[in-house]
């Protein structure tokens, strides 16, 4: 199933397939009391279907602000981004994010807590929406666990809630912000080996994914596309395309080349 799932979507697809999502020039500066603060400087990239894509950079470079940006949650100071041909400048459905902090009602049971996603969408029943949170929780693993509240959920299946959460939304784009770095090591690593497949599967409507980090291993073990900045103001310092086979070895002699490529760009 595994391996199925990635032969059809996962694979590099650079060249070859559609474009979903295009950054284009993209600046972000804010006024602050005596000067202005460059947070992104002139930062272009593309995301085609079928690509799992992270963004990584130091810490405080502006990713989650990059993120928002695309989201259409914050408007940048010039530039663009485009959903297919057109310009996101707002929220949009085919774009969903997945919060830094799972957002989790602690009041709301799981299968609540995923509802939520769809509580102002007004073309669907009230049964339609109970279907589709549940569908999304069985496809992240929860099933069993749907009356259960945040407080009796391990950190690593509250993740899973925030997943099946964006899942719910049916999204062709998923954003990611640091979606591991709150869980413990052991956990991380394990979720880490599902998420691939629970978001990027022939049964998924998610076509694309673009996930903040700054952990190296990490984005060589998850993308088809690294996309490298610099420090703050935040610039593409370079691109790396990820070229092993999934599910993959973190112990190879291939990994560990990639590894050691995004890190000469970080430093
Ligand atoms: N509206 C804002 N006002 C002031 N500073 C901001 C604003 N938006 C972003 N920044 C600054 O931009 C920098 C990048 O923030 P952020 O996007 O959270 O970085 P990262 O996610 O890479 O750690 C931070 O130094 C932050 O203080
Ligand atoms: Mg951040």
């Amino acid at each position: 199933m595994y391996e199925e799932a990635t032969q059809g979507n996962g694979q590099p697809q650079e060249g070859s397939s559609e474009v979903l999502l295009t950054v284009k020039s993209l600046s972000y500066s804010v006024q602050l009391e005596r000067r202005v603060l460059d947070v992104l400087k002139d930062i272009s990239f593309s995301v085609s279907d079928g690509q799992f894509v992270s963004i990584i950079g130091p810490s405080g470079a502006g990713k989650s602000t990059l993120l928002r940006i695309i989201a259409g949650l914050v408007r940048p100071t010039s530039g663009h981004v485009y959903y297919r041909d057109q310009e996101v400048t707002h929220p949009i459905k085919n774009i969903s994010m997945m919060f830094q902090n799972y957002a989790l009602l602690p009041w709301k049971t799981a299968l609540e807590n995923v509802e939520i996603a769809l509580y102002s969408n007004e073309e669907l029943s009230a049964r339609e929406k109970r279907e589709k949170a549940l569908k999304a929780l069985t496809a992240v693993g929860l099933s069993g666990f749907e009356n259960a509240y945040p407080g009796e959920l391990s950190g690593g299946m509250k993740q899973r809630v925030a997943i099946a959460r964006a899942l719910a939304l049916e999204p062709e784009i998923l954003l990611m912000d640091e979606p591991f770095s709150a869980l413990d090591p052991l956990t991380a690593d394990h979720l880490r080996n599902e998420v691939y497949s629970y978001v990027i599967n022939p049964q998924s409507p998610i076509r694309s994914v673009i996930m903040v980090s700054h952990n190296v291993e990490e984005v060589i073990e998850l993308s088809d596309k690294v996309v490298v900045l610099s420090p703050r103001p935040a610039h593409v310092v370079g691109e790396v395309n990820i070229l092993l086979n999934r599910p993959r070895d973190k112990k190879s002699f291939e990994f560990y080349t990639y590894v050691d490529q995004v890190f000469a760009l970080l430093t």
